[in-house]
């Protein structure tokens, strides 16, 4: 059955080869799962070889997780190990058909990185984005092609989460969709259409019930109990555990992004910006503790 509001998967342009920009965690776990599904060569890049040796050394560790658990076999590994493979200029995505970027949640910094992007793809290779909150429209302003520019929004674990939001901007045309959407069903997720709205669907509902909790530490619950209050609700994860799984940085930066949209709405913690500041990888209570002021 075809998801709600997919094109006609006609349209469909076929992937033969997928790029990656950036090589943190979230792409390197798309980068292994588009090479998982598609049996497709994945070039991931970055900024500097050690992260892109990171990148590619963390896919080659999934691949023997994988290998170690029998669900793949010793050939499959190695088919899969050659398959991704890291490039610090984006000249390697020449002859890509769909390259994702999944860097800094930072407006500026996506418009910059799909324009190099642009300068070397094919004019109908598909530009997708792994953003959790911002405007398609406004990333592809600039573009000269924004037609191609689709939101691909993957949740974490990249692995294991069924669910992808496609987002179709302003431009998107039919035939970039109906790509989204073929290449969301050979990674075997769940697509759904939504708006191009600040922070999409689901995780304007998350940061509203992440903020509660948060206010909730903020104005002096203690974390544990604030964090195992809905443990009988049969969450997989504690909120604090989820907020360390996603990482502070983009917590924060998906609720400034809803705070500018809607003010009276969503507001912003401030022991959440301070956490971030800090630049340390816990979260508060756990591996981190608030300096009370
Ligand atoms: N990478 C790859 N695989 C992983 C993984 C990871 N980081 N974490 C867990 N897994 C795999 C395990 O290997 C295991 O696989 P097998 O069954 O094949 O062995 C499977 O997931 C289950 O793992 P566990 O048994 O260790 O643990 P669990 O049952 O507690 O599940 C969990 C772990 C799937 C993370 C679960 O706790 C969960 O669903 N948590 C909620 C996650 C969630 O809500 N994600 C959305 C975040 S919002 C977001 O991402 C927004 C954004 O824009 C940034």
């Amino acid at each position: 059955k075809r998801p709600a509001g997919a094109p006609d998967k006609s349209l469909a342009r076929k992937v033969t080869k997928v790029g990656v920009v950036g090589a943190g965690l979230m792409a390197s776990q798309m980068a292994l799962l588009f090479a998982r599904r598609l049996e497709v060569p994945v070039v991931l890049t970055d900024l500097d070889q050690a992260r892109l040796d990171k990148g590619v050394a963390y896919v080659h560790a999934e691949v023997d997780k994988l290998l170690g658990k029998g669900r793949i076999s010793g050939d499959q590994a190695n088919r899969l190990k050659a398959l991704v493979t890291g490039s610090l200029t984006k000249d390697a995505f020449a002859d890509a058909d769909f390259v994702i970027e999944a860097v800094f949640e930072d407006m500026k910094v996506k418009q910059k990185v799909f324009a190099e992007v642009e300068a070397v793809v094919s004019e109908t290779c598909v530009l997708a984005t792994n953003t959790s909150s911002l405007s398609l429209t406004e990333m592809g302003s600039e573009l000269r092609h924004p037609e191609r520019l689709v939101g691909f929004h993957f949740f974490n674990p990249v692995a294991v989460m069924p669910l992808l939001e496609i987002i179709r901007g302003h431009a998107t045309d039919d035939a970039t969709l109906a790509t989204a959407f073929a290449v969301g069903k050979s990674l075997k997720k769940s697509s759904v259409l939504v708006k191009d709205a600040p922070a999409f669907v689901v995780n304007r509902l998350l940061t509203r019930f992440m903020g509660e909790v948060i206010t909730a530490v903020d104005e002096g619950t203690p974390l544990e109990v604030a964090d195992h209050a809905l443990d009988d609700l049969g969450l997989p994860m504690t909120p604090f555990a989820l907020l360390q799984l996603v990482g502070p940085a983009v917590g924060l930066h998906v609720s400034e992004t809803l705070h500018a949209a809607f003010p009276e709405r969503f507001g912003v913690s401030q022991n959440m910006a301070k956490l971030v500041a800090a630049g340390k990888p816990g979260v508060y209570g756990a591996d981190f503790s608030l300096d009370p002021e």
